[in-house]
């Protein structure tokens, strides 16, 4: 990558990153890009993931959705998922014959992990013939006992798909409040929550609108009933980019992990963002220095066990289908 390019990034994202980071930030940038090239690998970035890495490294950069439906494009030979390991494991569900990397391993989800494959078998005990819905937020072992997925951007348009009067949705308490709020179908829900989302409350968005007339809130729907109902809008991580992409308000509030502002002004200089700052630490894993590593190494492939990827893959496909 030509010093040219570098600046340019750095032109980009110089309002959110210090000059001094950044010194430390551009010569690992301009060897991952190289590396790109020569190990033909594709770099899939969550909206979550730190400036550098989403405007520095990351080919496409989107929401849950976006992410699977890219993967099962990508031509690459590498797959690296910048992101927490449902996406890499949703990636490698979307796309088997890829190798599939994630820099971090340990880079989780209080959603995939407030649920296992037994809590699903004993629901659909319980509800004999309700469908299940699983959120992408969750493992393949998950996925496997589902009939269908949906993320945050589909969610409503899944649960309808099936035609039934109820369906299971798991593992998010708030998420399946919201779709709740928007279909007649009766959602059976689970408990789970996500940890960054359930911190933000109602009392919270209410003094910052009054501190901020006119400001616009957009919540991720992660976020608890009360926090939706003080907002203007909710939608995915990349519906809330697209808002404020096409409606470029004065002032704005991202109710969702914090980075993804910095992400999104650098792309909208005339909108202010305010920032109550919540990150999730599984997502802030993911490092430069293990992107370079796990690619120049080629460790950290994700795994899935034949029978449990050959029932995942159904109720992804199946997601991919019906898909935004
Ligand atoms: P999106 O699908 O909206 O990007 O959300 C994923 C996520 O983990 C939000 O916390
Ligand atoms: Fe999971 Fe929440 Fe982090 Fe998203 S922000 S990856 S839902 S813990």
């Amino acid at each position: 990558m030509s010093s040219q390019n570098l600046d340019k990034i750095y032109d980009k994202i110089s309002s959110v990153v210090p000059e001094i980071e950044w010194k430390f930030h551009a010569p690992i940038i301009d060897k991952i890009n190289k590396l790109k090239k020569e190990k033909d690998a594709v770099i899939l970035a969550h909206n979550y993931q730190t400036p550098e890495i989403y405007h520095g490294v990351s080919d496409i950069s989107a929401d849950s959705l976006a992410l699977a439906l890219e993967a099962a494009k990508t031509k690459s030979r590498i797959i690296v998922l910048c992101g927490v390991h449902f996406m890499a494991e949703t990636a490698k569900l979307m796309n088997p014959s890829k190798k599939v990397l994630i820099p971090d391993m340990q880079a989780g989800c209080s959603l995939a992990e407030s649920i296992t494959g037994a809590d699903v078998r004993m629901l659909k005990e319980k509800y004999p013939g309700v469908p299940v819905v699983s959120y992408v937020n969750t493992s393949a072992e998950v996925k496997a006992e589902t009939d269908i997925c949906c993320t945050s951007a589909n969610a409503v348009k899944v649960v309808e798909s099936l035609g039934t009067s109820k369906v299971i949705f798991l593992p998010d308490h708030y998420l399946a409040n919201y779709v709740q709020k928007n279909t007649k179908v009766k959602i059976i829900s689970w408990q789970g929550t996500c940890m960054v989302h359930e911190k933000f409350t109602g009392k919270e968005v209410e003094d910052i609108k009054k501190e901020n007339p006119g400001i616009e809130v957009i919540a991720h729907p992660e976020c608890p009933p009360d926090v939706i109902s003080a907002s203007d809008f909710a939608g995915s991580t990349s519906s809330m980019v697209k808002y404020v992409k096409e409606n470029q308000p004065k002032k704005v509030l991202l109710v969702t992990e914090c980075t993804m502002s910095d992400n999104v002004q650098v792309e909208n200089p005339n909108v202010q963002f305010i920032k109550p700052c919540n990150l999730c630490p599984h997502m802030k894993k993911i490092t430069l220095n293990k992107i370079y590593d796990c690619l120049k190494n080629e460790t950290n492939e994700i795994k899935i066990g034949h029978n449990i990827a050959e029932m995942a893959r159904k109720s992804v496909l199946r997601m991919a289908e019906i898909g935004r």
